[in-house]
């Protein structure tokens, strides 16, 4: 009978991550482990998150054509690419420093590579491409480990990147995962409500975070999930907050997670020039979309309350700003 594509994938990641382990042992990983050891990650963290390293030279799918498995398993699987003309296999993720990256059942479903030094030619990260088994949207790294944690504190912490994850795990906050990315789908919020408890967005300091916690929370609250969102008020990641010496910033943010709609405000309002008659309508266009997207009656009454006591604005003029956005959207 035939093997599934599926459980035959699997098997080629499993044996690629034992290769690329084994492979940041080597002489040729000296560049890798000097990049690690810069950025504090140490034995027990490589231990812990699997990390390893592959060198440039084809390596990998030389290793796993020895070990049997065929030309379009290892295409298939996203570990190599075929050039028909010189009839030859090609490693994709050469010269990187490499991440499994696991399911909810702690199953490799694919790799994420971060090359060493900034490159102009080769993009930072490289991740798997979308195969059977992997697909972008449905990434939680580190997923696994952080159920445990979380169902006990019945929190769990949304940062961006793994390295952010391994920064917050080393430092003793192990329910975290990182969406590799700013962006939570369908899948995320199914996740948590394994946990039972709250979600904490936790993106980076930057637009592309804070625009990110917003939709996230957008998604989750229509959700009926529990929703805080950690104010980061500079413009770094919490692994470069931690580096910084941090921590206890950090931690202090986490504790003191505003409510979605408190964290919205606050990031647009200081941004608002009050004399500025659009500025003000673009701020009023900008909450009132959010918490119609939410769709959450509680939120949208709160809503008016704090933005009569922000704004100035009356009651019925927040109202009719409600009715403008509704009806412009349909
Ligand atoms: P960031 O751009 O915030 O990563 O992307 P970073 O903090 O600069 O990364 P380091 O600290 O220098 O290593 C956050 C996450 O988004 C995914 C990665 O998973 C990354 O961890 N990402 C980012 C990609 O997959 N591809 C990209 O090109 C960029
Ligand atoms: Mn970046
Ligand atoms: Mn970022
Ligand atoms: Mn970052
Ligand atoms: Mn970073």
């Amino acid at each position: 009978i035939q093997e599934k594509k599926e459980t035959i994938i699997f098997r080629l990641n499993n044996e690629a991550l034992a290769f690329f382990k084994l492979n940041l042992r080597t002489n040729e990983a000296r560049s890798a482990v000097k990049y690690l050891k810069e950025r504090d990650i140490n034995v027990e963290d490589i231990q812990f998150f699997e990390i390893g390293y592959l060198p440039k030279n084809n390596s990998l799918v030389n290793h796993l054509l020895n070990k049997g498995f065929n030309i379009s398993d290892i295409v298939d699987a996203g570990l190599g690419t075929y050039n028909e003309e010189k009839q030859k296999l090609y490693d994709i993720f050469s010269d990187r420093i490499i991440f499994p990256i696991k399911n909810e059942n702690n199953e490799i479903i694919g790799f994420s590579g971060r090359i060493m030094e900034a490159d102009s030619d080769r993009p930072k990260y490289l991740n798997t491409r979308e195969t059977k088994i992997f697909s972008k949207r449905k990434i939680a790294y580190n997923f696994s480990e952080a159920i445990k944690s979380a169902r006990i504190k019945k929190e769990i912490i949304i940062l961006e990147g793994y390295m952010d994850v391994i920064s917050l795990h080393k430092n003793g906050i192990t329910n975290t995962i990182a969406l590799m990315g700013t962006s939570l789908s369908q899948y995320h919020v199914n996740l948590f409500k394994m946990i039972k408890g709250t979600v904490k967005m936790f993106l980076d300091g930057d637009e592309p975070g804070i625009k990110g916690n917003i939709e996230a929370a957008q998604t989750l609250i229509s959700n009926n999930q529990k929703v805080l969102i950690v104010n980061n008020p500079t413009n770094n990641d919490p692994d470069e907050l931690i580096k910084q010496g941090r921590k206890s910033e950090v931690e202090q943010m986490i504790a003191e997670a505003l409510n979605p709609l408190e964290y919205i405000i606050s990031k647009k309002w200081n941004k608002v020039d009050t004399k500025d008659f659009n500025s003000v309508e673009e701020f009023m266009k900008e909450v009132c979309s959010f918490v119609l997207k939410c769709n959450n009656q509680i939120l949208f009454e709160t809503s008016i309350e704090e933005l009569e006591n922000i704004t100035g604005l009356s009651k019925e003029s927040i109202i009719d700003f409600y009715k403008k956005i509704s009806r412009n959207k349909n």
